[in-house]
Protein backbone atom coordinates (compact mmCIF):
# COMPACT_ATOMS: atom_id res chain seq x y z
CA UNK A 1 0.00 0.00 0.00
CA UNK A 2 2.24 2.48 0.85
CA UNK A 3 4.58 1.42 -2.51
CA UNK A 4 0.97 2.09 -4.79
CA UNK A 5 1.23 5.34 -2.50
CA UNK A 6 4.29 6.07 -3.04
CA UNK A 7 4.42 5.82 -6.85
CA UNK A 8 0.74 7.79 -7.18
CA UNK A 9 2.68 10.75 -5.07
CA UNK A 10 5.77 10.29 -8.13
CA UNK A 11 2.65 10.21 -10.90
CA UNK A 12 1.01 13.24 -9.54
CA UNK A 13 3.62 15.30 -8.78
CA UNK A 14 5.71 14.60 -12.17
CA UNK A 15 1.86 16.30 -13.57
CA UNK A 16 1.01 12.75 -14.63
CA UNK A 17 -2.45 12.52 -13.21
CA UNK A 18 -4.40 15.38 -13.79
CA UNK A 19 -5.69 17.00 -10.06
CA UNK A 20 -8.00 18.54 -11.53
CA UNK A 21 -8.62 20.34 -7.86
CA UNK A 22 -9.83 24.04 -7.96
CA UNK A 23 -7.65 26.23 -5.38
CA UNK A 24 -10.68 26.20 -2.69
CA UNK A 25 -10.70 22.75 -2.70
CA UNK A 26 -7.11 22.70 -2.47
CA UNK A 27 -7.04 24.98 0.59
CA UNK A 28 -10.00 22.99 2.07
CA UNK A 29 -8.06 19.23 1.25
CA UNK A 30 -4.92 21.41 3.62
CA UNK A 31 -6.97 22.05 5.92
CA UNK A 32 -8.70 18.82 6.50
CA UNK A 33 -5.73 16.74 6.18
CA UNK A 34 -3.43 19.17 8.84
CA UNK A 35 -6.71 18.38 11.49
CA UNK A 36 -6.48 14.75 10.77
CA UNK A 37 -2.91 14.13 10.75
CA UNK A 38 -1.46 16.88 13.50
CA UNK A 39 0.28 18.92 10.98
CA UNK A 40 1.78 22.41 11.51
CA UNK A 41 2.78 24.00 8.52
CA UNK A 42 5.79 26.13 8.46
CA UNK A 43 6.27 28.65 5.60
CA UNK A 44 8.94 31.56 4.61
CA UNK A 45 8.11 34.51 3.26
CA UNK A 46 9.24 33.77 -0.37
CA UNK A 47 6.83 31.50 -0.69
CA UNK A 48 4.13 31.76 -3.17
CA UNK A 49 0.91 33.98 -1.47
CA UNK A 50 -1.67 31.44 -1.17
CA UNK A 51 0.93 29.20 0.72
CA UNK A 52 2.14 31.99 3.25
CA UNK A 53 -1.83 32.60 4.02
CA UNK A 54 -2.35 29.34 4.91
CA UNK A 55 0.85 28.64 6.93
CA UNK A 56 0.41 28.31 10.67
CA UNK A 57 3.71 29.65 11.39
CA UNK A 58 5.24 32.40 8.77
CA UNK A 59 8.43 33.96 8.94
CA UNK A 60 12.34 34.25 8.43
CA UNK A 61 14.88 31.92 8.85
CA UNK A 62 15.07 32.00 12.47
CA UNK A 63 11.83 32.48 13.68
CA UNK A 64 10.95 29.32 11.30
CA UNK A 65 13.76 27.40 13.32
CA UNK A 66 12.73 28.29 16.69
CA UNK A 67 9.06 26.94 15.53
CA UNK A 68 10.52 23.74 14.14
CA UNK A 69 12.33 23.34 17.58
CA UNK A 70 9.40 23.63 19.71
CA UNK A 71 6.71 22.36 16.93
CA UNK A 72 4.30 19.98 19.24
CA UNK A 73 3.11 17.95 16.10
CA UNK A 74 2.79 14.62 14.13
CA UNK A 75 3.76 16.21 11.13
CA UNK A 76 5.95 19.15 9.68
CA UNK A 77 5.30 20.49 6.61
CA UNK A 78 7.91 22.69 5.46
CA UNK A 79 6.96 25.34 2.64
CA UNK A 80 10.74 26.58 1.94
CA UNK A 81 13.76 24.82 0.43
CA UNK A 82 15.65 22.37 1.58
CA UNK A 83 17.95 23.36 4.18
CA UNK A 84 15.26 25.20 5.76
CA UNK A 85 13.59 21.91 6.48
CA UNK A 86 16.71 19.87 7.08
CA UNK A 87 17.23 21.92 9.93
CA UNK A 88 13.53 21.68 11.10
CA UNK A 89 14.42 17.44 11.45
CA UNK A 90 18.03 18.34 12.76
CA UNK A 91 15.74 20.87 15.55
CA UNK A 92 12.97 17.82 16.17
CA UNK A 93 14.24 14.67 14.92
CA UNK A 94 11.35 12.41 16.50
CA UNK A 95 8.86 14.53 14.19
CA UNK A 96 8.31 13.66 10.15
CA UNK A 97 9.05 16.42 8.39
CA UNK A 98 7.92 17.12 4.13
CA UNK A 99 9.09 19.19 1.80
CA UNK A 100 6.48 19.32 -1.36
CA UNK A 101 9.37 19.79 -3.53
CA UNK A 102 12.79 17.53 -2.97
CA UNK A 103 14.29 19.95 -5.41
CA UNK A 104 13.47 22.93 -3.86
CA UNK A 105 17.52 23.87 -2.97
CA UNK A 106 19.67 26.80 -2.89
CA UNK A 107 22.25 28.56 -4.61
CA UNK A 108 23.94 29.72 -1.57
CA UNK A 109 23.47 26.41 0.10
CA UNK A 110 25.52 24.66 -2.91
CA UNK A 111 28.17 27.01 -3.53
CA UNK A 112 29.63 25.30 -0.79
CA UNK A 113 30.48 21.44 -0.96
CA UNK A 114 31.22 19.71 2.06
CA UNK A 115 34.54 17.64 0.62
CA UNK A 116 36.02 21.45 -0.28
CA UNK A 117 35.23 22.96 3.06
CA UNK A 118 36.94 20.25 4.58
CA UNK A 119 39.93 21.06 2.71
CA UNK A 120 39.28 24.66 3.83
CA UNK A 121 39.13 24.50 7.32
CA UNK A 122 42.07 22.03 7.55
CA UNK A 123 44.21 24.88 6.19
CA UNK A 124 42.77 26.85 8.99
CA UNK A 125 42.88 24.68 12.09
CA UNK A 126 42.74 27.70 14.62
CA UNK A 127 39.52 29.71 12.93
CA UNK A 128 36.16 29.86 14.92
CA UNK A 129 33.56 28.52 12.03
CA UNK A 130 30.55 30.76 11.35
CA UNK A 131 27.63 29.34 9.19
CA UNK A 132 25.41 31.17 7.90
CA UNK A 133 21.80 28.77 8.03
CA UNK A 134 21.35 28.58 3.92
CA UNK A 135 24.11 25.53 4.13
CA UNK A 136 23.65 22.25 4.09
CA UNK A 137 23.54 19.71 6.99
CA UNK A 138 26.97 18.74 6.38
CA UNK A 139 28.22 21.51 6.70
CA UNK A 140 26.47 22.45 9.66
CA UNK A 141 28.10 19.78 11.19
CA UNK A 142 31.37 21.39 10.47
CA UNK A 143 30.47 24.64 12.15
CA UNK A 144 31.13 26.07 15.71
CA UNK A 145 27.98 28.44 15.29
CA UNK A 146 25.43 29.40 12.86
CA UNK A 147 23.27 32.81 12.59
CA UNK A 148 20.88 33.73 10.25
CA UNK A 149 20.39 37.12 8.67
CA UNK A 150 18.14 38.47 11.79
CA UNK A 151 21.17 37.12 14.88
CA UNK A 152 24.42 37.52 12.58
CA UNK A 153 25.86 40.67 14.50
CA UNK A 154 25.10 39.37 18.40
CA UNK A 155 26.84 36.21 16.51
CA UNK A 156 29.95 37.24 16.25
CA UNK A 157 29.73 39.78 19.27
CA UNK A 158 29.83 36.26 20.97
CA UNK A 159 33.00 35.56 19.92
CA UNK A 160 35.85 35.89 21.91
CA UNK A 161 37.74 38.99 20.04
CA UNK A 162 41.14 37.68 19.54
CA UNK A 163 39.71 33.99 18.00
CA UNK A 164 39.96 34.45 13.80
CA UNK A 165 37.02 33.23 12.72
CA UNK A 166 35.87 31.43 9.19
CA UNK A 167 32.47 32.83 7.84
CA UNK A 168 30.65 30.76 5.29
CA UNK A 169 29.00 30.37 3.04
CA UNK A 170 27.76 33.90 1.64
CA UNK A 171 30.31 36.39 0.45
CA UNK A 172 28.01 39.19 0.39
CA UNK A 173 26.35 39.11 3.84
CA UNK A 174 30.40 37.72 5.44
CA UNK A 175 31.72 41.22 4.03
CA UNK A 176 28.71 43.53 5.18
CA UNK A 177 29.77 41.88 9.12
CA UNK A 178 32.70 42.69 8.21
CA UNK A 179 32.34 46.57 8.16
CA UNK A 180 29.36 46.52 10.58
CA UNK A 181 31.78 44.45 13.22
CA UNK A 182 35.31 45.99 12.45
CA UNK A 183 36.14 42.23 12.64
CA UNK A 184 38.31 40.49 10.31
CA UNK A 185 36.99 36.89 9.00
CA UNK A 186 37.71 34.90 6.52
CA UNK A 187 35.17 34.44 3.92
CA UNK A 188 34.01 31.85 2.21
CA UNK A 189 33.30 32.66 -1.79
CA UNK A 190 29.94 31.96 -2.26
CA UNK A 191 26.71 33.80 -2.55
CA UNK A 192 22.64 34.07 -3.77
CA UNK A 193 21.60 34.10 -7.35
CA UNK A 194 18.37 35.74 -6.71
CA UNK A 195 19.76 38.45 -4.16
CA UNK A 196 23.12 38.71 -6.60
CA UNK A 197 20.44 39.69 -9.75
CA UNK A 198 19.56 43.66 -8.56
CA UNK A 199 20.82 45.96 -10.79
CA UNK A 200 22.48 49.01 -9.75
CA UNK A 201 21.47 51.13 -12.56
CA UNK A 202 18.07 49.94 -13.12
CA UNK A 203 17.77 50.83 -8.97
CA UNK A 204 19.43 54.34 -10.02
CA UNK A 205 16.70 54.97 -12.61
CA UNK A 206 14.11 53.83 -10.20
CA UNK A 207 15.08 55.92 -7.93
CA UNK A 208 14.90 58.78 -10.06
CA UNK A 209 11.49 58.29 -10.99
CA UNK A 210 10.42 57.64 -7.18
CA UNK A 211 12.75 60.22 -5.34
CA UNK A 212 11.29 60.11 -2.12
CA UNK A 213 11.48 56.24 -1.57
CA UNK A 214 13.76 54.42 0.94
CA UNK A 215 15.78 51.74 -0.30
CA UNK A 216 15.86 48.78 1.75
CA UNK A 217 17.85 45.16 0.72
CA UNK A 218 18.49 42.18 2.23
CA UNK A 219 22.30 41.77 3.56
CA UNK A 220 22.70 39.11 0.73
CA UNK A 221 22.58 40.95 -1.69
CA UNK A 222 26.00 42.97 -3.38
CA UNK A 223 27.78 45.14 -2.23
CA UNK A 224 27.26 47.85 -4.49
CA UNK A 225 23.16 47.54 -3.52
CA UNK A 226 23.79 47.70 0.19
CA UNK A 227 25.87 51.29 -0.03
CA UNK A 228 22.98 52.57 -1.96
CA UNK A 229 20.33 51.21 1.04
CA UNK A 230 18.82 53.19 3.59
CA UNK A 231 18.20 49.80 6.02
CA UNK A 232 19.89 46.67 5.57
CA UNK A 233 18.00 43.62 7.41
CA UNK A 234 16.67 39.94 6.82
CA UNK A 235 13.09 39.63 5.75
CA UNK A 236 11.75 40.20 8.92
CA UNK A 237 13.40 43.36 10.00
CA UNK A 238 12.79 45.11 6.32
CA UNK A 239 8.77 43.63 6.76
CA UNK A 240 9.49 45.72 10.64
CA UNK A 241 10.92 48.50 8.76
CA UNK A 242 8.27 49.11 6.23
CA UNK A 243 5.85 49.22 8.84
CA UNK A 244 7.46 51.35 11.48
CA UNK A 245 9.10 53.88 9.25
CA UNK A 246 6.94 56.68 8.72
CA UNK A 247 8.49 57.18 4.54
CA UNK A 248 5.53 56.58 2.09
CA UNK A 249 7.64 54.62 -0.82
CA UNK A 250 10.16 51.97 -0.13
CA UNK A 251 12.37 50.06 -2.93
CA UNK A 252 12.78 46.63 -1.93
CA UNK A 253 16.00 44.99 -2.45
CA UNK A 254 15.11 41.02 -1.57
CA UNK A 255 12.97 38.30 -3.36
CA UNK A 256 9.49 39.59 -4.11
CA UNK A 257 7.85 37.03 -2.01
CA UNK A 258 8.18 39.62 0.76
CA UNK A 259 6.21 41.99 -0.58
CA UNK A 260 2.77 39.74 0.23
CA UNK A 261 2.83 40.01 3.73
CA UNK A 262 4.16 43.60 4.03
CA UNK A 263 1.04 44.97 1.50
CA UNK A 264 -0.59 42.87 4.25
CA UNK A 265 0.60 44.97 7.34
CA UNK A 266 1.19 48.31 6.00
CA UNK A 267 -1.47 51.23 5.75
CA UNK A 268 -2.70 51.53 2.11
CA UNK A 269 -1.34 54.45 1.76
CA UNK A 270 1.99 53.42 1.26
CA UNK A 271 4.02 52.01 -1.80
CA UNK A 272 6.37 49.61 -2.46
CA UNK A 273 7.84 48.71 -5.22
CA UNK A 274 10.01 45.47 -5.98
CA UNK A 275 14.08 46.51 -6.73
CA UNK A 276 14.90 45.13 -10.39
CA UNK A 277 17.09 42.76 -11.60
CA UNK A 278 19.72 42.93 -14.28
CA UNK A 279 18.17 41.27 -17.50
CA UNK A 280 17.82 43.24 -20.25
CA UNK A 281 14.95 44.91 -21.37
CA UNK A 282 12.81 43.69 -18.35
CA UNK A 283 11.87 45.45 -15.05
CA UNK A 284 11.57 41.84 -13.52
CA UNK A 285 11.91 41.69 -9.91
CA UNK A 286 13.72 39.10 -8.13
CA UNK A 287 12.00 35.95 -7.18
CA UNK A 288 13.56 32.67 -6.26
CA UNK A 289 13.48 29.76 -8.78
CA UNK A 290 13.62 27.22 -5.64
CA UNK A 291 11.25 28.74 -3.20
CA UNK A 292 8.93 28.75 -6.07
CA UNK A 293 9.12 25.37 -6.46
CA UNK A 294 6.58 24.53 -3.93
CA UNK A 295 2.67 25.21 -4.89
CA UNK A 296 -0.14 24.68 -3.59
CA UNK A 297 -1.07 21.16 -5.23
CA UNK A 298 2.56 19.83 -4.38
CA UNK A 299 1.66 21.06 -0.94
CA UNK A 300 -1.09 19.02 -0.75
CA UNK A 301 0.14 16.36 -2.33
CA UNK A 302 2.99 15.99 -0.01
CA UNK A 303 0.49 16.36 3.30
CA UNK A 304 -1.66 13.58 1.92
CA UNK A 305 1.22 11.09 1.16
CA UNK A 306 3.64 12.55 3.89
CA UNK A 307 6.28 12.43 1.25
CA UNK A 308 9.02 13.68 -0.14
CA UNK A 309 10.56 13.13 3.36
CA UNK A 310 13.43 14.57 5.18
CA UNK A 311 15.47 11.72 6.56
CA UNK A 312 18.66 12.31 7.79
CA UNK A 313 21.07 9.84 9.89
CA UNK A 314 21.44 9.89 13.31
CA UNK A 315 25.12 10.71 13.52
CA UNK A 316 24.57 13.26 11.23
CA UNK A 317 21.35 14.60 13.57
CA UNK A 318 23.58 14.99 16.13
CA UNK A 319 26.51 16.96 14.59
CA UNK A 320 24.49 19.68 13.37
CA UNK A 321 22.46 20.48 16.04
CA UNK A 322 25.18 21.50 18.59
CA UNK A 323 26.16 24.42 16.43
CA UNK A 324 21.76 25.26 15.79
CA UNK A 325 22.03 24.86 19.76
CA UNK A 326 24.14 27.53 20.46
CA UNK A 327 22.95 29.77 18.27
CA UNK A 328 19.60 29.69 19.60
CA UNK A 329 20.70 30.00 23.12
CA UNK A 330 21.42 33.34 21.89
CA UNK A 331 18.87 35.29 22.87
P1 LIG B 1 15.81 35.46 6.12
O1 LIG B 1 14.35 35.32 5.86
O2 LIG B 1 16.24 34.73 7.34
O3 LIG B 1 16.24 36.89 6.12
O4 LIG B 1 16.59 34.72 4.90
C1 LIG B 1 16.41 35.06 3.57
C2 LIG B 1 16.76 33.97 2.64
O5 LIG B 1 17.41 34.13 1.65
C3 LIG B 1 16.26 32.66 2.90
O6 LIG B 1 16.70 31.83 1.93
FE1 LIG C 1 18.81 30.31 -1.47
FE2 LIG C 1 18.81 32.77 -2.40
FE3 LIG C 1 16.66 31.25 -2.79
FE4 LIG C 1 17.25 32.17 -0.31
S1 LIG C 1 16.67 33.38 -2.08
S2 LIG C 1 16.65 30.09 -0.88
S3 LIG C 1 19.49 32.16 -0.39
S4 LIG C 1 18.72 30.89 -3.64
Amino acid sequence: MEELDQAKHRLESNGFLDLKVEEADLVSEINRLRKEKNAVILAHYYQEPEIQDLADYLGDSLYLSRAAAEAEADMIVFAGVHFMAETAKILNPNIKVVLPDLKAGCSLADSCPPESFTEFKKNHPDHFVISYINCTAEIKAMSDIICTSSNALKIIESVPKDRPIIFAPDKNLGNYLMKETGRDMLIWDGACIVHEAFSANKIIELHKVHPEAKIIAHPESEGHILKMANFIGSTTALLNYVQTDHNKEFIVATEAGILHEMRKKINGDKKLIPAPINEDNTCACSECAFMKMNTLEKLYLCMKYELPEILLSEELIQKARAPIDRMLAIK
